[in-house]
């Protein structure tokens, strides 16, 4: 007998060989263009989907979700999922599923790469040696240019021990012999053990670390979670990295803080707006660095990103739970599959 596909939405072009594979069991559409389809091209399409593969730049708000009647389940492609209602989707037992651990070891590289490169100020040396600067001082080397900070021994405070926070933890510990203190709502006493680390409270992490790298998600209780307040808390020459999203900072306090000199230096992936115009104020400063949102932008982890999107999408085809599945309460409103 035959049947109709299942109709599946994929809000931005993912891998091709990936696509094949869904195409097995979806009748596929690709929103081809770079930028992301408009509000109101989602609202038209989801109208008729039974299926979404999405970004973390598509605005899945309930209500979408109430418009989409046949829509069953949505596959994130990111591990955070801030941007999708999730308990609109859950009553109307919309299946949502994200991709997690398969981009923890690029975004904990990445974060390593912020952090080498805010403290060993990368961004500005390689602006100096070509915009001429050290060819009109006529000097090779001198033992005060450029002077960095060391990481050997210093003191790493990660916000958010989970996935990537602990890796990159475990990374501080046993590359440069780092102490490490972490905050995270939860105490995880299995991984102070194992990596040799100590839990404190926030404004403890924030008074005594070198280096503060945050990896929380973002919600309700994270959101402005490093405000004003908190940035006056922070020890003096220390340099903070966020990795996460970028509204767990409050973007007007880290300008101040930048200003006032309460911090010596961060290293941004994540904006509250995305992208930031050139003329930004965070890009006044010379001890800032800035990149656009690259933490899992590896060929490895982006690929299988889109094999984990796949295999959510597939699994669900096939009525059984998806591996990695969000919301795990839609179990009991709706079971797998599109029966
Ligand atoms: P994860 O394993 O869920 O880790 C998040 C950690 O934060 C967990 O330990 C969680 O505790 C903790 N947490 C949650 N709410 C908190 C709060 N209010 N206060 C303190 N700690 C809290 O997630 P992950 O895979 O490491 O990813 C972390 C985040 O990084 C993602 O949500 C995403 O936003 C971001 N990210 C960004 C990029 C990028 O491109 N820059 C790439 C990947 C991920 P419990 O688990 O105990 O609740
Ligand atoms: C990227 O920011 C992600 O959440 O995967
Ligand atoms: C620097 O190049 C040194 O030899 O110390």
């Amino acid at each position: 007998m035959m049947c109709l596909k299942p109709k599946l939405f994929v809000t931005r072009e993912l891998f091709a060989d990936v696509i094949e594979s869904l195409e097995q069991y979806y009748e596929v559409e690709v929103w081809d263009r770079y930028q992301p389809p408009p509000y109101e091209v989602l609202l038209e399409k989801f109208k008729d989907i039974d299926a979404a593969a999405t970004l973390l730049t598509d605005r899945i708000d309930c209500n979408l979700l109430q418009r989409a009647k046949k829509l069953r389940i949505i596959a994130q492609y990111a591990v955070g999922y801030d941007n999708i209602d999730i308990e609109c989707a859950t009553k109307l037992g919309i299946y949502v599923t994200n991709t997690p651990g398969v981009l923890t070891e690029a975004t904990a590289e990445l974060t390593w790469a912020l952090i080498f490169a805010v403290a060993r100020r990368i961004v500005e040396a390689d602006h100096f040696v070509r915009w001429g600067e050290w060819w009109r001082l006529k000097t090779g080397w001198h033992p005060k240019m450029m002077l960095g900070v060391e990481l050997y021994k210093k003191t790493l405070g990660i916000i958010g021990l989970g996935r990537i926070g602990s890796r990159v933890a475990e990374i501080g510990r046993k590359a440069f012999d780092m102490r490490v203190i972490y905050y995270d709502i939860y105490r995880k006493k299995d991984l102070e053990e194992k990596l040799g680390i100590e839990y404190k409270d926030l404004d403890q992490v924030l008074a005594e670390s070198d280096i503060i790298s945050i990896h929380v998600p973002l919600t309700k209780e994270t959101y402005h979670m490093i405000n004003e307040e908190r940035l006056k808390k922070v020890k003096k020459g220390a340099l903070l990295i966020n990795t996460s999203r970028g509204a767990v900072i409050d973007t007007n306090a880290l300008v101040k803080a930048l200003e006032e000199g309460w911090i010596a230096g961060a290293g941004i992936d994540v904006f509250e707006q995305e992208p930031i115009p050139p003329n930004h104020p965070l890009t006044r400063f010379k001890n800032v660095v800035l990149v656009p949102h690259i933490g899992s932008a590896t060929y490895e982890t982006r690929h299988k990103m889109a094999e984990l999107v796949a295999e959510n999408l597939i699994a669900f085809y096939e009525g059984r739970v998806p591996p990695t599945l969000v919301n795990k309460e839609v179990l009991k409103v709706r079971s797998p599959g599109f029966k």
